[in-house]
């Protein structure tokens, strides 16, 4: 067992490097905080809006106090999230950091990471405890708005792929949604998806079922907000017993690795579906071997999945936990057990695949 005066067995390079990612790995922790103060206090939507400032005109424009602002900017300009220009001793958001921090509509926005992040860390004791008793965190009990976070992380994803590039990689779906179809969102969340989905195709009728009472009050409220009430409807319901039937899609997005029993949602989203129907499942992407995971993308999966996904699939019967870098073997196994029998890939993006799996 080496120690610490056990010099010889220390490399100095690789030590020096190793705690250069710890450097940056701490920075990066410490922003969670940082970036949340910038989102909630509408600071860095404050800078995109009007430009370069200097402390003590953000200060007014956001109405915050003046001496903690000054703070916060350092902590920014020395991250890279914000440029300053010691002449004029403005800060401003590059157009880049912006589309992280400041449009909800970018593809890249990641606010909804940063509340992951804080989610997780609240998890911490339930989740601590669970390693000890094996037991599961239900997504219910999960700590802070887990649902909150989870919602905002994903629907950036949905509102750049979902209509344009995900549908249209299914076999004929995308005219069965022009002409109307039924389709139910399964594990529908906070329904952002779905009132994706809802908006583009109003001729199509769509239900997004949840097992969690709050998340479908929530989707509720979203397809109200956003005009899409006429053609969409959410209910409480499990993915192996929702009550509707004859669906032409069911869809499946970012969920199926968290519930219990996948495999027997599988056989009871086949029996929901019309024979010629498609089930469209959207999964984290991942390698099937975890040396093809060992990436940031996994890094961040496997840390998700350790304290949300896996928690939430043990606290449910049978507590399959596939876990969220489950991969697209593993996946199969799952939906060929359902009674599926034609499997594809037919998307991808650096942060989901999408598999088409027809009856
Ligand atoms: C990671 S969230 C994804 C939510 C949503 N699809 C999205 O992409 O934003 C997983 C969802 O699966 C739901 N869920 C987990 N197990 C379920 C089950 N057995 N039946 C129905 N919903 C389930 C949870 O309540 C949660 O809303």
């Amino acid at each position: 067992m080496p120690n610490v005066s056990d010099a010889t067995q220390v490399d100095e390079g690789r030590l020096n490097a190793f705690i250069g990612q710890m450097l940056s790995d701490l920075g990066g922790a410490s922003s969670t905080a940082m970036v949340r103060v910038g989102d909630a206090l509408g600071l860095y939507k404050a800078l995109h809006a009007k430009g370069p400032m200097t402390s003590a005109e953000l200060a007014k424009t956001a109405k915050v106090d003046a001496r903690y602002l000054r703070e916060w900017l350092s902590h920014q300009a020395s991250s890279n999230y914000l440029s300053y220009d010691p002449a004029s001793e403005r800060f401003s958001l590059p157009p880049e950091q912006a589309m992280v921090f400041a449009v909800p509509e970018s593809p890249v926005y990641l606010m909804g990471g940063f509340d992951l992040m804080a989610a997780m860390l609240d998890n911490q004791p339930k989740v601590q405890a669970a390693f000890k008793s094996g037991g599961g965190v239900a997504w219910g009990d999960q700590a802070g708005c887990m649902f909150c976070a989870v919602a905002r992380f994903f629907r950036p994803g949905y509102q750049n792929h979902l209509v344009s590039t995900w549908l249209p990689a299914l076999g004929g779906v995308v005219k069965k949604l022009e002409a109307g179809a039924r389709v139910a969102d399964v594990g529908c969340g906070h329904g952002w998806s779905t009132v994706v989905m809802a908006k583009a195709f109003p001729k199509s009728q769509f239900i997004g079922y949840d097992f969690h009472p709050g998340s479908i009050e929530e989707a509720q409220a979203h397809a109200e907000t956003h005009g899409v009430s006429a053609n969409t409807r959410f209910a409480e319901g499990l993915a192996k017993d929702y009550p509707g039937k004859d669906f032409d899609l069911v869809t499946c997005f970012d969920c199926l690795h968290d519930m219990g029993d996948p495999a027997g949602a599988a056989a009871h989203i086949r029996r929901s579906l019309k024979q010629d129907g498609t089930w469209m499942i959207v999964e984290p992407m991942a390698g099937d071997r975890l040396e093809q995971n060992l990436n940031p993308v996994g890094r961040l999966y496997y840390a998700a999945s350790t304290m949300v996904c896996v928690p939430t699939s043990l606290s449910q019967e049978v507590g399959t936990a596939l876990g969220a870098q489950a991969g697209e073997a593993k996946l199969r196994e799952v939906i060929l057990k359902g009674g599926f029998t034609s499997i594809r890939r037919a998307a991808e993006t650096p942060f989901n695949m999408i598999i088409e799996a027809r009856p």
